[in-house]
Formats: structure tokens, C-alpha cells, sequence
């Protein structure tokens, strides 16, 4: 098989965690994640336009997802079957890789960022054999610094006017994880919003 065709299989295998589905976009998902980001707490810290949205309109038309650079998905809990956010996974130059989420308001607080950032780093490092793996926070998102510390990333660099939400473009920093770097341990399994 070509790394290609490896690449394209792995574009669309979902990625399973203890209670999250990752799972490339099916028709349905676009009006879910409208709504989703539509919120202001979650626009302020998500880009203008989300490349999940354009990954689930296409597929809304009945388009599979067979990009290899970008790696687009809802995430789904298991428990329910509702789309609560999407996450994504961007390769680089050099064997890197970006990876970005959001989640709906209502899914706040439950760890189920912190179990998608470990999954996407897991799918980075394991799947597609990437040496390091970044992401970019507003500087007063610290919900998502949080999530990225405890998913094993470390603060890289200050980025200023870097921002991707909405209105001017802030100042951000950007985090790294490397390869074979432990993450913080277990994933929180509360039912029980902070
Ligand atoms: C960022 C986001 C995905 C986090 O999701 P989540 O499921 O609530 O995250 P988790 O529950 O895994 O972890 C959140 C952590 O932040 C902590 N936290 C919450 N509010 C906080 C605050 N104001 N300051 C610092 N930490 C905070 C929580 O206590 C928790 O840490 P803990 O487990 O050590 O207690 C979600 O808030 C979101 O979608 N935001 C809008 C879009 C966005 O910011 N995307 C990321 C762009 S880089």
C-alpha cells in the first residue's frame, strides 16, 4: 500500500477514547456544530471560520473526507451520541502537526477537552509518526492552557498578534509536545461540570 493510500484510510478511521469518538464528519453533524459555534464563549476563542465547518458541509453534500494534510473531526460522546465539538489535526513541515478543538458550551468542564488533545497527540505521534505536535492558545484562554498541560504540552513561544478568533488578532502563545513526552497521567472521568 502507498503512504497515500495509508494516509487516506487513517484520514477516515475514527479514533476512540474512554468516552469520546473522534469520527470524521457525516451528513446530520453540520447543524449540530452550527449551533456549537455560534455560542460566543466558544467563538471568542475559535478562528473565523472553522475548518471543521467546511469539513462538515462537505461532507453534508455527501463528500468523504479524503484530504491528507488535515485531519478534521467531530467528537462525539459516546454515552449519547451527540456531537460536542470537533477537533483537528494539521500536518507541517518536518514531521509536525498542529491540532486545535472546541467544544460546545454545555460539554465544558467534563475533561472531554483533555481526552480529545491526548487522542489527537496519541493519533500524531502513533499513526502518523510526527516528531512534535504544537497548538496555539489566546493569551486569556487559559481553560485551553490547562487542557494542553495536562495533555503534556509545554509553553514554546509567545506569538503576538496570532490570535485566530474573531474581532483583532491577539497576541497567543504556542505550546509543543514532543515526541515519546508522558502526558499527565489518567484522563479525568467526572460526570460533574467545574
Ligand atoms: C478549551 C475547551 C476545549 C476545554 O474543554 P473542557 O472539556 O472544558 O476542558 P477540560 O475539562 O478537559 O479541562 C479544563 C481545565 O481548565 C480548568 N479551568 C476551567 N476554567 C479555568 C480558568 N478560568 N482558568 C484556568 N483553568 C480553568 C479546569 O478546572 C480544567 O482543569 P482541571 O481538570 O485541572 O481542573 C473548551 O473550553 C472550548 O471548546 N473552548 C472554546 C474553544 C477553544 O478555546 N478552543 C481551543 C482553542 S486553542
Amino acid at each position: 500500500m502507498s503512504t497515500r493510500t495509508a494516509q487516506a484510510r487513517i484520514a477516515i478511521a475514527p479514533l476512540r477514547t474512554t468516552r469520546l469518538l473522534l469520527r470524521p464528519f457525516q451528513p446530520g453533524d453540520l447543524e449540530q456544530l452550527q449551533r456549537i459555534v455560534e455560542h460566543p464563549s466558544v467563538r471568542a476563542f475559535s478562528p473565523v471560520e472553522p475548518r471543521a465547518l467546511a469539513a462538515a458541509a462537505r461532507a453534508q453534500g455527501g463528500r468523504k473526507q479524503r484530504q491528507t494534510a488535515h485531519y478534521e473531526f467531530a467528537v462525539v460522546v459516546h454515552r449519547t451520541g451527540q456531537v460536542a465539538g470537533s477537533c483537528e489535526l494539521v500536518l507541517g513541515p518536518g514531521k509536525s502537526g498542529e491540532i486545535g478543538y472546541l467544544l460546545g458550551r454545555r460539554h465544558w468542564g467534563y475533561g472531554y477537552g483533555t481526552e480529545t488533545a491526548r487522542a489527537l497527540a496519541a493519533f500524531g505521534f502513533e499513526a502518523l509518526g510526527l516528531r512534535q505536535i504544537h497548538a496555539t492558545v489566546s493569551l486569556d484562554n487559559s481553560r485551553s492552557r490547562r487542557v494542553l498541560q495536562k495533555a503534556g504540552f509545554s509553553w514554546d513561544a509567545l506569538l503576538r498578534r496570532a490570535g485566530r478568533s474573531a474581532g483583532p488578532a491577539l497576541d497567543a502563545e504556542r505550546y509543543i509536545r514532543v515526541r515519546d513526552t508522558p502526558d499527565r497521567g489518567a484522563c479525568p472521568k467526572r460526570t460533574t461540570r467545574r
